[in-house]
């Protein structure tokens, strides 16, 4: 097929142009914004977080409204503090004038608190969810998961942190003064239309590489300046866009330690200076400054040659992750209180033992080209496949045995990466194409960067929670992907 023909056939004209549009240059500095913190309020031994999705208008640029949705706020909601071991209570109130669900995304709970697509809150209903928190420290987050409309409710707003706190986290000597050197960037890119709303879906091309925007938000804030006032700063990257992936660094090139991949800490930090980020990963970094040294956290293209990148006819349309653009403006202040010394070991990961493993299921993402991208009819449709089928939440596509350990291996038979996702625990990544996971992707992980014509296998046990009736989700973090059939469901029984 042509380039012509097949700009044509995905809906696109040539003339168009319609290829990712070219991030924006930083205009003023805004300060960053920190979401406040919700430690929730302690009633008999149960920790109860009101949260309360709300529409609301948001000025991200000077003199423009952006009609946007939230939780207890305009956009985005607040960092919900959680501690182990603890009983909590979601108290999700929807304000809202449409259905929604909120999923806890990397959180181990019970299918029916999970708040995916079957958990859905009709507006004016609350949904009151209560787990036990049972997992190792890290950083988590909450999104929208409504069937179809996960892309749509997320882009305006519906997200927030979750830090997670455990023993360990509390004594290690990393930053930890939430707002002063324990820092949250929810990172995301967003396209607005001149009258300040959010574009959302415009084009088929939107749907099929996932839609790309051309300004940065930084936990609501365009253009943010931080100063940081002590000589390390923990950074916690979230990639909540839809669909762009990040390649995060600096632009002095200086090295940083890694210290958290999704499901927590690292055996040990890992030094480095660039880190790829595809949408729903999560990383934890800590960097030093110097008194009045300022630097940028920069997004750079995705290295030449690297597996992640698009292939073929789509990657003529598609030069979204091949962009170098400023993220967060860092301005240290003229004198910093000094921190600790960073840890030399952090946490301890027991291994999974592939000879645990009751089964191996295989797993193969694809996506159709062509018109008919945006139909997305009844519970299934779509043109994003696993397994040659979409998403149908009348089927199960696996049945689970409770505490059993499995090995999953996906393959991608597309050409673009999708960011592969699976609820209920976090997995070990066993191998890419048959060779050890880099290093960065030896914690515990949530969420798979797969490559065009690659094939990962990951370790995961299924532990606790039985329930026949409810099931878990796995998809394409890509979320107009997840919306167009890139899904599929489980049960732990
Ligand atoms: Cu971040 Cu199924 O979700
Ligand atoms: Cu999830
Ligand atoms: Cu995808």
């Amino acid at each position: 097929m042509s380039r012509r023909n097949f700009l044509k056939s995905v809906g696109l004209s040539t003339g168009g142009l319609l290829l990712s549009p070219a991030m924006r240059a930083v205009q003023a500095r805004n300060p960053l914004q920190i979401p406040e913190r919700h430690e929730g309020i302690t009633t008999n031994s149960r920790v109860t977080y009101s949260l309360r999705a709300q529409k609301g208008s948001t000025e991200f640029i000077p003199g423009l409204q952006t009609p946007t949705i939230g939780i207890n706020r305009s956009y985005l909601g607040p960092t919900l503090i959680l501690k182990r071991g603890d009983d909590v209570e979601l108290d999700v109130h929807n304000a809202l004038s449409e259905k929604t669900t909120l999923h806890w995304h990397g959180l181990h709970v019970p299918a029916k608190a999970d708040g995916g697509p079957a958990q859905i809150i009709e507006p004016g209903d609350r949904w009151s969810p209560r787990f036990t928190v049972d997992q190792s420290a890290g950083t988590f987050w909450y999104h929208s998961h409504l069937l179809h409309k996960t892309g749509e409710q997320v882009y305006h707003g519906l997200t927030g942190m979750i830090i997670l706190q455990d023993e360990l986290s509390d004594r290690l000597p990393l930053p930890n003064d939430y707002g002063v050197d324990d820092i949250p960037l929810i990172v995301q890119d967003r396209r607005f239309k001149s009258d300040g709303s959010f574009d959302y879906i415009r084009a088929h091309s939107d749907v099929m590489t996932g839609l790309f925007g051309d300004r940065i938000l930084v936990n609501g804030t365009v253009d943010a300046v931080f100063r940081p006032t002590t000589t390390r700063v923990r950074f916690r990257l979230l990639n909540a866009a839809n669909a762009r992936t990040f390649t995060f660094a600096f632009d002095d090139n200086r090295t940083f330690s890694q210290v958290a991949t999704d499901g927590g800490l690292m055996e040990k930090p890992l030094e480095r200076k660039s880190l790829i980020l595809a949408p729903s990963e999560r990383a934890e970094i800590v960097v030093e400054f110097n008194a009045s040294e300022p630097c940028t956290l920069i997004s750079l293209p995705l290295p030449a040659g690297s597996q992640f990148a698009t292939r073929g006819m789509m990657a003529r349309m598609h030069s979204g992750n091949d962009e170098r653009f400023d993220l967060l403006r860092i301005e240290p202040a003229a004198s910093l209180q000094s921190s600790p010394d960073l840890p030399t070991v952090l946490a301890k990961i027991p291994r999974l033992n592939p000879s645990d493993a009751a089964v191996t299921r295989k797993l193969t993402l694809s996506m159709a080209m062509g018109m008919g991208m945006m139909g997305r009819r009844g519970s299934g449709g779509g043109n994003f496949f696993i397994n040659g089928q979409t998403m149908d939440m009348e089927v199960v596509n696996y049945r689970i045995k409770k505490d059993t350990v499995e090995i999953w291996e996906i393959t991608n038979d597309s050409m673009m990466m999708h960011p592969f996702h699976i609820h209920h625990s976090q997995f070990q990544i066993l191998d890419r194409n048959g060779k050890p996971p880099e290093a960065d992707e030896h914690g515990l992980k949530d969420t798979v960067k797969i490559g065009p014509g690659e094939t990962v296998r990951f370790i995961m046990r299924f532990e606790n929670y039985a329930d026949p009736d409810t099931a878990y989700m796995y998809h394409c973090h890509i979320l107009e992907h997840e919306d167009n059939g890139m899904m599929g469901q489980f049960t732990v029984e």
